[in-house]
């Protein structure tokens, strides 16, 4: 078998950039090692940045988008109780859409399948070799080994995905910091509490309050990660959840049997460079952000237009220049996001280590955004993503 671009991982990333390959005629093959079921059943991101929005609309696949998403112009932050309305349009003029990450995925899996392109699914033990000469990538389908060759390769296959893993260990620099807490998320066929997504710090720990259309939510409470799921009956969460957020909030929460429950790892990780030989590496496979800048997903996409614009250049004039250019280029707005994930992140959680000064310094920075516009005006540019 043999392709253009082979692209490990059916997640948003690969499937985004199998989209752009396709519609631009160069030849790709995705390989994914579950099934399309199971993909679409990992419960994710919720908020799409414009620059994703854009791109969507631009390729042909925004049009579900455009029907069914949510745009929001703001949301809120609490903290300990008090509330501050982050007002995205009147401080930047652009707004998020609110369209769970699961309905991405299944507008750009029913395009590749309309476009005829391949995906390999269920593709176990994926290696790579020849990564500098003759790019080959092996896997087992239905019980028998396969080789596709190719001349590139596309690491979108996740944190834990064997792309980076192929990379020896003294040509990779990682970045890492794993939070002493995770998230534990609740999916409910109820209308949100709030008409807005609301982020609220309490003593207790963090709490979000999201949603993916008027009738279903989406929660999250801050956890310790030695919690089970097994441990959080839905009224043990929504009486947890009640206490973290506004009065007003709880009192507007409708409980509901939750039809998906899990606890998330928090971590900020990045790897350097994001190119080995003929492979790159994109999204989640390269970097990691804490979700409380609702960021993941928006780099992701990011990483692959900015792949794809760099393969396209190499098929249309054979020239590398901006397949060079890729490992900076990407990296400079990941290191941003990652600050801007951390700062969020550091803002609205309770750490088992801080002090009572660092409690203040918390509240200080809350403070300070309730009396500053451009402080707010900072927030609102990053959250809406950075141009
Ligand atoms: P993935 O979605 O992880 O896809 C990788 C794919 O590769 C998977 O399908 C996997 O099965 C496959 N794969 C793995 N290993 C192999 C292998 N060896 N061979 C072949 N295939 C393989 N982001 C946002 O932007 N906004 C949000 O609001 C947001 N909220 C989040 C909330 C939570 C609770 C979590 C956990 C994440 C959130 N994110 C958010 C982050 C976002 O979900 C991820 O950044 C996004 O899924 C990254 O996409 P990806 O395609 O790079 O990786
Ligand atoms: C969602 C997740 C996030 O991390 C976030 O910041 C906002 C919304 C969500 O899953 O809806």
């Amino acid at each position: 078998m043999r392709t253009k671009v082979a692209i490990i991982g059916g997640g948003p990333a690969g499937l985004m950039l199998g989209h752009l390959l396709t519609r631009e005629g160069i030849d790709n093959v995705i390989v994914e090692r579950q099934s399309g079921d199971y993909v679409l059943g990992r419960i994710r991101a919720g908020v799409l940045e414009q620059g994703t929005v854009d791109l969507l609309e631009e390729s042909g696949a925004g049009s579900r988008m455009r029907e069914e998403g949510l745009p929001h112009e703001g949301f809120e932050l609490s903290f300990d109780g008090d509330p501050l309305r982050i007002d995205l349009k009147a401080l930047t003029g652009r707004s998020v859409m609110v369209y769970g990450q699961t309905e991405v995925t299944r507008d750009l899996m029913r395009l590749r399948e309309q476009s005829g392109a391949p995906t390999l699914y269920g593709a176990k033990d994926v290696s790579l070799d020849g990564l500098h000469d003759q790019p080959a990538v092996h896997f087992t389908q239905d019980g028998e080994r396969r080789t596709l060759h190719c001349d590139y390769i596309a690491g979108c296959d996740g944190f834990h995905g064997a792309c980076r893993k192929s990379i020896p260990a003294d040509k990779l620099s990682l970045f890492e910091r794993i939070y002493p807490f995770g998230w534990l998320g609740v999916l409910v066929d109820k209308p949100p509490a709030a008409h807005e997504l609301v982020y609220a710090h309490h003593q207790r720990g963090f709490a979000l309050c999201s949603m993916r259309s008027a009738t279903r939510s989406r929660y999250y409470i801050q956890c310790s990660m030695d919690e089970r799921v097994e441990d959080w009956s839905d009224d043990r969460f929504y009486d947890e959840l009640s206490l973290r957020v506004n009065p007003a909030v709880a009192g507007a929460l409708q409980r509901g049997p939750s039809i998906e429950k899990s606890i998330a790892p928090l971590r900020s990780f990045v790897a350097e460079p994001l190119r080995f030989g003929a492979m790159f590496l994109a999204g989640d496979a390269a970097h990691i952000v804490p979700p409380t800048g609702a960021k993941g997903l928006n780099l992701a996409i990011h990483d692959v237009r900015v792949l794809f614009e760099a393969l396209a250049d190499r098929y249309r004039s054979d020239s590398e220049a901006g397949l060079d250019d890729y490992s900076p280029r990407v990296l400079d707005r990941i290191w941003k996001t990652e600050r801007f994930s951390w700062s969020m992140t550091t803002l609205l959680h309770t750490f088992p280590e801080h002090d009572p000064f660092t409690r203040r310094m918390q509240r200080a920075e809350f403070d300070a955004l309730l009396g500053s516009a451009t402080m707010r005006r900072v927030m609102a540019e990053n959250y809406t993503g950075l141009i």
